[in-house]
């Protein structure tokens, strides 16, 4: 089981993407402009769900939506930045972002108020989000409580599933609190709000690994919503079939002129069968098929929601070697730090070295086992050559931490320090994309 609310380090990540399902995430398959962040190019986000679907319309320029959350608990550390830059590239593209502010799932599960949430949020989240870069045409920010579509999907998708599912997937027992178990539903309401405001249309959430639970269930959840299911058969067929009881002749009919305006022309109806088989489609034409099904049921005053996309990234590793988090301050950068304590911090932190520096020139660290290089990796330094560099030296013995450090975190400083100065000037930029409905 993953647990969203307190997942620890995890170590093998292979095993994680084994067990549940996930996709492997290929970023050479991404467009090559605009230029892919590191993380996508060090494969820091390793796997995904669904994720052709927003592939085929970032290669399109068709739109497509991406939608990601924070719950305002702790304050924003670097770990929180790694969903930040992948939307920093998202927003590139033809995309309406959104960015939803967990208050209730704060409140349902770490007791925060309402107000002390918004406060938080946008003190500690939101400006750091837009001096990062956040920020085009269309983008928004809003609250969980204060939107009226995302609390009526939550009752809406309630139905669909049960306490033993709910118990097997998040392992709530007889003392969890009723607003924490239904706070999954909610996030489930943020995740497929988009597509009750904007019609059909693809919706990405880029989130940590932690969160995948929540994305599985709210696929499924999405999924029991539809009449139609267009799929690979067995036998390698493409067929759409109808999962309702009435009216199947009327929808097969509704789905048959849907599959024509796509441009297939040769399909066999099977009403017995409640299936349309599309011969000539092949398997990468089922996410068109679903989306002009969805589009079908919507007409009809149906949900139609599709199933939201998601990519997962690694954890940070903190300072300590454990995970980062904000419960645990020694373990965490976080990204209002002072510059000079953050540098501070760093020299304390756990590194790939060897026991001496007789040892280490001999033998050489270990990069890829060392918070101060991930640190660099992921957030600090721009430049690839030099990151090769001090890969590099690491490795050859060449470098020594205590050296290395105070490079670090003479680069972290700058980065602390520029974003602040971003930071202060933000306030304009609240006022444009926080909403308050
Ligand atoms: N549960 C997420 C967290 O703990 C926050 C969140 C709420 C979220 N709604 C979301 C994330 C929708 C992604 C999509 O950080
Ligand atoms: Fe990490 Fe630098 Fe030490 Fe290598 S030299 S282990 S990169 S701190």
């Amino acid at each position: 089981m993953l647990d969203p609310w307190e997942t620890g380090q995890i170590k093998d990540y292979e095993r994680i993407m084994r067990e549940f399902g996930i996709d492997r995430f290929d970023p050479t398959r991404l467009p090559d402009a605009p230029p892919l962040p590191r993380l996508f190019k060090e494969r820091i986000v390793f796997g995904q769900r669904g994720f052709s679907t927003i592939l085929n319309r970032m290669r399109s320029g068709e739109p497509f939506a991406v939608l990601t959350g924070l719950m305002p608990s702790g304050r924003m550390h670097l770990g929180h930045k790694m969903v930040i830059d992948q939307i920093k590239y998202f927003q590139e593209f033809e995309s309406h972002i959104i960015v939803a502010v967990a208050d209730i799932e704060a409140y349902a599960t770490r007791g925060m108020d309402l107000k002390s949430s918004e406060k938080l949020a946008i003190d500690s989240y939101i400006r750091n989000y837009l001096a990062l870069g956040l920020g085009k045409e269309g983008f928004e920010i809003y609250f969980q409580s204060k939107r009226q579509d995302v609390k009526d999907i939550a009752i809406e998708v309630g139905k669909k599933v049960n306490l033993s599912t709910m118990k097997a997937i998040y392992g709530f027992n007889d003392s969890t609190n009723m607003s924490h178990m239904h706070a999954p539903l909610i996030q489930a309401g943020d995740i497929l709000h988009p597509q009750k405001r904007l019609g059909p249309i693809p919706v990405v959430v880029p989130v940590g690994i932690d969160q995948d639970p929540h994305i599985r269930l709210c696929r499924d959840l999405a999924s029991s919503f539809r009449i139609f299911n267009a799929t690979v058969t067995a036998d390698g067929k493409i067929g759409v079939f109808v999962k309702v009881d009435n009216n199947v002749e009327k929808y097969l009919n509704q789905a048959k002129a849907a599959m024509e305006r796509l441009g297939f022309l040769d399909m066999k109806m099977m009403p017995r069968y409640k299936a349309l088989y599309v011969n000539g489609a092949i398997p990468e034409d089922v996410p068109r098929m679903d989306e002009a099904l969805a589009l079908v049921e919507g007409k009809a005053g149906e949900p139609g929601y599709m199933p939201p996309a998601s990519t997962y990234h690694r954890f940070i590793m903190g300072l300590t070697g454990d995970k980062m988090s904000s419960s645990k301050p020694e373990t965490a950068i976080f990204l209002d730090d002072d510059p000079k304590f953050a540098g501070k911090k760093i020299m304390k932190a756990i590194t790939g070295g060897r026991e001496t520096a007789e040892e280490q020139r001999e033998k050489g660290g270990d990069p890829n086992n060392c918070s101060v290089f991930e640190m660099m990796l992921f957030h600090t330094v721009d430049d690839e050559k030099e990151i090769d560099r001090i890969s590099q030296e690491c490795r050859s013995g060449e470098r020594l931490c205590g050296q290395c450090k105070k490079e670090a975190s003479a680069h972290l400083e700058e980065f602390l320090a520029d974003l602040k100065e971003r930071r202060d000037q933000t306030e304009h930029l609240i006022k444009m994309y926080v909403r308050h409905d």
